[in-house]
């Protein structure tokens, strides 16, 4: 275990692959509320009656009133310094870098990282919850009817149609091009032979698939490093463990302390 005063930067050389996976901790120094521990956002809402198909179904305007509730935060807050670093590294390092988050708040986008899948979706896209049109951009806060509902389905008679956040709700399956992104990535390091290193930050491992990337990339030859404020049950996992909070150990494992 390193403290963040031990950090020494991650041996980002020429050829060096470099796979960060992200977390609700990540954000947690711009004020957004992480998934579990005090003040968690689940404590206010039960899961099952805000972020799963079946709520939709039940309560569309109760869901939409809690994510109109997390935009409104998201909207409020600003990248920190763990999330420009990492858009820094990724103008640094171009193809060789990939940021996989699984967070939902826009905050890596904001800060300018393009090189970017975001796993659970994003706040701010919505899409039909009867069609399969793509997410689009979207920026409204409902909280009551008349809720946004698909032009597309209205246009060809198929009724209201309403809209949702195209978020991944719990049950919900991840879209397999994104994780395609994700494993070509890592394998393709392989094929060329060259470094790879793989970087967690603000995440308590427990949630599947972005659990179990760690494991995928020390197979394939990975150097593993996990940041996070306190020892997650998964740590055993690393190669290294920094604990402390992401904006000042985020920084100095990227070389970028004070860029
Ligand atoms: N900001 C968001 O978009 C957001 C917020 C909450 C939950 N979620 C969702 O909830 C799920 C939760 O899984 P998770 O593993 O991302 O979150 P989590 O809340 O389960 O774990 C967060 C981890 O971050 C650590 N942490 C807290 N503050 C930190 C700091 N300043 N620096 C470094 N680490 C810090 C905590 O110790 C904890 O281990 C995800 O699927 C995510 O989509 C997203
Ligand atoms: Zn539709």
């Amino acid at each position: 275990m390193t403290r963040p005063d031990d950090v020494t930067p991650l041996p980002l050389a020429e050829t060096a692959r470099l796979l960060v996976l992200t977390g609700a901790g990540i954000s947690a120094e711009s004020g957004l509320a992480t998934f579990r521990g005090g003040g968690g956002l689940w404590e206010a809402e039960p899961v099952e009656e805000v972020a799963t198909p079946a709520a939709f179904a039940r309560d569309p305007a109760r869901v939409w009133r809690f994510y109109s509730q997390r935009r409104a935060a998201a909207n409020a807050v600003r990248p920190n310094a763990a999330h420009f670093a990492l858009a820094e590294a990724e103008r640094r390092m171009g193809e060789r870098f990939l940021l996989v988050t699984q967070n939902v708040d826009g905050l890596h986008a904001a800060a300018g990282s393009e090189r970017l899948v975001e796993l659970h979706g994003s706040l701010w896209r919505a899409r039909c919850s009867r069609c399969g049109r793509p997410p689009f951009p979207d920026r409204r806060y409902p909280v009551e009817p008349p809720l946004p509902s698909c032009d597309r389905c209205a246009a060809d008679g198929r009724g209201v149609a309403y809209l949702r956040p195209a978020v991944v709700w719990f049950g919900e399956p991840l879209d397999a091009g994104d994780q395609y992104r994700v494993t070509g990535f890592l394998s393709r390091g392989r094929l060329e032979h060259a470094p790879l290193l793989f970087l967690a930050v603000g995440t308590s491992g427990t949630v599947y698939p972005a659990a179990a990337y760690v494991r995928y990339a020390a197979e394939l030859g990975a150097t593993t490093w996990l940041a996070n404020l306190e020892r997650p049950d998964n740590a055993w996992a690393f190669d290294h463990v920094v604990e402390g909070a992401a904006t000042q150990v985020v920084p100095r494992l990227l070389g970028l302390d004070g860029f």
